[in-house]
């Protein structure tokens, strides 16, 4: 197996990143186990957020790291939340607080499109000056009220008009076929095969 140490403390990332990587030979540490310290987000973009995340957990483990920035963008707030969607509601973080806040900002509107955003970075050391960048992106729309009790964050609003679900209707496997992480995590794949069976 090949031991990478991921930079997020976020348990349904977490849940959903090992279930893709696991049947590529990867095992995932997460930085909390190690005692690793959050860095914060203090950027204003997804991919510098990331790096920061990545270069952080791979300075304090000594190995690998893999981070991922994401969030919700919803087109009629102009790209909001955005790098503040765990926070959109203000602190502590709570998901239902953010969900309620998004639909009383979108009650009566008609333009309701929106995608998820993923960004994950990973280096091989702290100061790898060619880190691995890679994206990716899921439409949907933001649902009238919230269904589905499965995936995290903003899933029970987030609506799919391809399926008739949100994404907290979605059962993992099929998420993780589709959403903007996995599409992140595909393209990771195939930089990194090779140089992961080298090793
Ligand atoms: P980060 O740890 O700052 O990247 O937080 C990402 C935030 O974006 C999460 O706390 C969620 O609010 C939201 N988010 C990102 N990806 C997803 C997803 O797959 N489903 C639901 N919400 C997501």
């Amino acid at each position: 197996m090949h031991k990478i140490v991921l930079a997020s403390n976020n348990p349904g990332k977490i849940h959903e990143i090992s279930h893709y990587l696991f049947p590529f030979g990867v095992e995932l540490i997460n930085q909390a186990v190690l005692g690793i310290p959050e860095t914060g987000e203090p950027a204003r973009t997804f991919v510098e957020n990331a790096l920061i995340k990545a270069r952080n957990a791979a300075l304090h483990s000594g190995k690998p790291a893999l981070a991922d920035d994401s969030g919700l963008c919803v087109d009629v707030l102009g790209g909001a939340p955005g790098v503040f969607s765990a926070r959109f509601a203000g602190e502590p973080k709570s998901d239902s607080a953010n969900n309620l806040k998004l639909l009383s900002l979108l009650s009566g509107r008609s333009d309701r499109q929106a995608h998820y955003y993923c960004v994950m970075v990973y280096v091989r050391h702290a100061d790898d000056p060619a880190p691995v960048v890679v994206e990716g992106s899921w439409h949907g729309e933001i649902a009238p009220e919230p269904r589905g009790e499965r995936g995290f964050g903003y899933d029970p609003v987030f609506y799919l008009p391809d399926y008739d679900q949100t994404a907290g209707q979605l059962d993992l496997g099929e998420k993780n076929r589709v959403s903007h992480r996995a599409k992140a995590l595909e393209a990771l794949i195939s930089r990194l095969h090779d140089e992961w069976n080298d090793h």
